[in-house]
C-alpha cells in the first residue's frame, strides 16, 4: 500500500517536470496541473483522489467499448503468454493475419491488403507513399501531389501535416512541408445557412473538387478525405453524397481516393466503415484509434487489388515493392486486441444496439437545440456536436461545469462534443445528455451574469472538483 501511495504521490508536479505533454504549453501546467488517472473501467477514468469521471471523448476518440473491455482483457493476457512480438518482414502470426482476414471481409473484399503502424499520423505517411509509389510504378512519376479538404485534420507528422489544413499545428513547420492543393469542402451548417440542402452543399463541393482536378490530375496521386466528418477540424458533418462524387471523379480523372477514418471508422458513424453511408469505397483506407478497442496504439492502411498489384514485379525488383517498415509493424498484442475488438462488435451487435443508445442520448440532449446561445446542434451516429455561439471561453465554461458533474470533455475552439464509447446502459445514456444539458445551462446562465464580462472560467475553476485546475483548458485548441 505504501509503494501503491510513493508511485501516485504528486502526478501532476512530477508530470510536468519529467514528461512533455502533446498538445500542451508546457509554462502552463504550473497553474494548470494535468490531472493524474490511476485507473479506469467502462467509460469511467478515476483520479487520485476518489473521484471519478466519465470519458465523454473516449480518451481522444480512442477506447470504443469503454476501458478495459474484459475479453479485449482476457484476450490481450492470452497472447501475452503465447507471442509477445516478432518482426513481421519474413515471419507472420496469427492475430495479423486475422485481422487483415476480418477488415478485409468487412469491406467485401475492396481492400484486401492491410498495412500496420502504430498511429493514425502514421497510416496516413503510409497511404500517401503508397499512392505516389503506385503511380509511380505504373510509369506515372510525375503523380505526387495530394488534393485535401480545408479544415483537414490528417495527424501531425511531416507528410500528414501537409495534407492538414489546420495552421495552429501546421503553421511553424511550413518551410518543412510539401503543401497539397486545398478545396473547400461541404458542410451542413452552411447549406442551413444559405438556403440549401445538404445534399446541394455536397454537389457543389464536388464541382469545387471537379475545378482542382480537372487543372491538375496530371500532378495528382491522391485526394485525401475524411468521410462524412471533418473531427478536429470542428465535428464538420456532410451528405454522402460529397463521397459518392469523390469516388466518380477520382476514377474519371486517374486520381487515387484516400480515405481517412482514423476519427469516423469502426462504427462510430453507425456503420463499421462512413463510406459505407455513400455505397462506395476508397482506394485506400486508413483505420486506427478504436480498431483495438483503444487498448494498444495501431493503425492499418487497407488497399485495392489495383494498388496492391502494381507494387508487384515477376522479377521481383526490390524496387517497386513498397519497403516502409516499422519495428512494431503488426504487433501482435496490438492485432489481438484488434481482432478482439472486431469480436465483440460483430457477436454484441454493437452498431445495431447503437441506434437505441443514440436515440436515447439524443433525446435527453434535445433540449439544447432550443436554448438560445447554442447554434448547429447535429449529430452523426455516436457524435454530438453544437456550437456556443459566444465563442471557445463560453465552450470551456461548459467544459469546465460538465467536469463539476463528473463529465470530462474537450471543446474544439467554441466546438462543444460528446463522443462517448459505445457500451452505454440505458441510465448512463439519460444521465450523459442531462448532465450535458445542465452544463450548457450553467454555463449559459454564468455568461448571462458576467453581463458582457464574458464567461468567467477562474470561478469555475476555483470550484473544480479536487481543486485541482482544469486539464482540458491546456491546449484547449487541440483537436481530437
Ligand atoms: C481524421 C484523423 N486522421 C489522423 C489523425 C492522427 O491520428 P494520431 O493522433 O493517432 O496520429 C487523427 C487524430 O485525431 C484524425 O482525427
Amino acid at each position: 500500500m505504501k509503494q501503491a501511495d510513493n508511485r501516485n504521490h504528486d502526478l501532476p508536479g512530477r508530470s510536468r517536470q519529467v514528461i512533455w505533454h502533446p498538445c500542451t504549453q508546457m509554462s502552463r501546467l504550473e497553474h494548470e496541473p494535468v490531472l493524474a488517472v490511476t485507473r479506469a473501467g467502462g467509460p469511467w477514468l478515476y483520479g487520485e483522489n476518489g473521484e471519478r469521471w466519465f470519458d465523454g471523448i473516449s480518451s481522444w476518440w480512442t477506447c470504443l467499448l469503454g476501458h478495459r473491455h474484459p475479453e479485449v482483457v482476457a484476450a490481450l493476457k492470452d497472447q501475452l503468454d503465447r507471442l509477445d512480438h516478432v518482426m513481421l518482414a519474413g515471419f507472420t502470426h496469427a492475430p495479423a493475419v486475422e485481422l487483415g482476414e476480418r477488415l478485409a471481409a468487412l469491406t467485401g473484399g475492396a481492400l484486401g491488403h492491410a498495412s500496420f503502424a502504430s498511429d493514425g499520423a502514421s497510416a496516413l505517411e503510409i497511404a500517401l507513399k503508397q499512392s505516389a509509389h503506385a503511380w509511380r510504378n505504373r510509369g506515372l512519376p510525375g503523380k505526387y501531389r495530394f488534393v485535401c479538404l480545408e479544415g483537414s485534420y490528417h495527424g501531425e507528422t511531416l507528410g500528414a501535416l501537409g495534407v492538414t489544413q489546420q495552421p495552429l499545428f501546421s503553421e511553424s513547420y511550413r518551410l518543412l512541408l510539401r503543401e497539397a492543393l486545398v478545396v473547400s469542402g461541404p458542410d451542413d451548417r452552411r447549406a442551413a445557412c444559405e438556403g440549401h440542402t445538404a445534399e446541394q452543399e455536397a454537389l457543389r463541393a464536388a464541382a469545387r473538387l471537379e475545378a482542382t482536378l480537372s487543372l491538375h490530375a496530371h500532378e495528382l496521386a491522391a485526394v485525401v478525405v475524411e468521410p462524412l466528418m471533418q473531427g478536429a477540424g470542428g465535428m464538420v458533418m456532410y451528405h454522402p453524397e460529397f463521397l459518392r462524387r469523390v469516388r466518380e471523379l477520382c476514377d474519371r480523372y486517374q486520381v487515387h481516393w484516400i480515405a481517412d477514418e482514423i476519427a469516423t471508422g469502426c462504427g462510430r458513424t453507425g456503420s463499421f466503415f462512413a463510406v459505407e453511408h455513400a455505397g462506395v469505397w476508397p482506394d485506400l483506407l486508413c483505420l486506427s484509434k478504436g480498431i483495438t478497442g483503444g487498448m494498444l496504439p495501431l493503425s492499418v492502411v487497407l488497399a485495392s487489388d489495383s494498388v496492391f498489384e502494381s507494387f508487384l514485379d515477376p522479377d521481383l525488383g526490390i524496387g517497386r515493392a513498397f519497403l516502409h517498415s516499422h519495428s512494431f509493424t503488426g504487433n501482435p498484442l496490438a492485432c489481438r486486441a484488434a481482432v478482439a475488438t472486431l469480436k465483440v462488435l460483430e457477436r454484441d451487435q454493437v452498431l445495431l444496439a447503437n441506434r437505441a443508445r443514440a436515440q436515447r442520448i439524443a433525446l435527453g440532449l434535445a433540449p439544447l437545440r432550443s436554448l438560445a446561445g447554442i447554434s448547429d446542434f447535429r449529430q452523426l451516429g455516436m457524435i454530438w456536436a453544437f456550437e456556443m455561439a459566444a465563442g471557445a471561453q463560453a465552450a470551456r465554461a461548459v467544459q469546465a461545469a460538465a467536469r463539476r458533474r463528473g463529465l470530462m470533455i474537450r471543446p474544439l475552439g467554441n466546438t462543444v462534443y460528446l463522443m462517448p464509447p459505445f457500451l452505454l446502459d440505458d441510465d448512463l445514456c439519460d444521465w450523459l445528455g442531462q448532465t450535458l444539458c445542465a452544463a450548457v445551462e450553467e454555463a449559459l446562465a454564468l455568461g448571462a451574469a458576467g453581463q458582457g464580462a464574458g464567461f468567467d472560467v477562474g470561478a469555475l475553476r476555483a470550484s473544480a472538483v479536487g481543486g485541482t485546475g482544469i486539464a482540458g483548458a491546456v491546449g484547449e485548441e487541440r483537436l481530437a
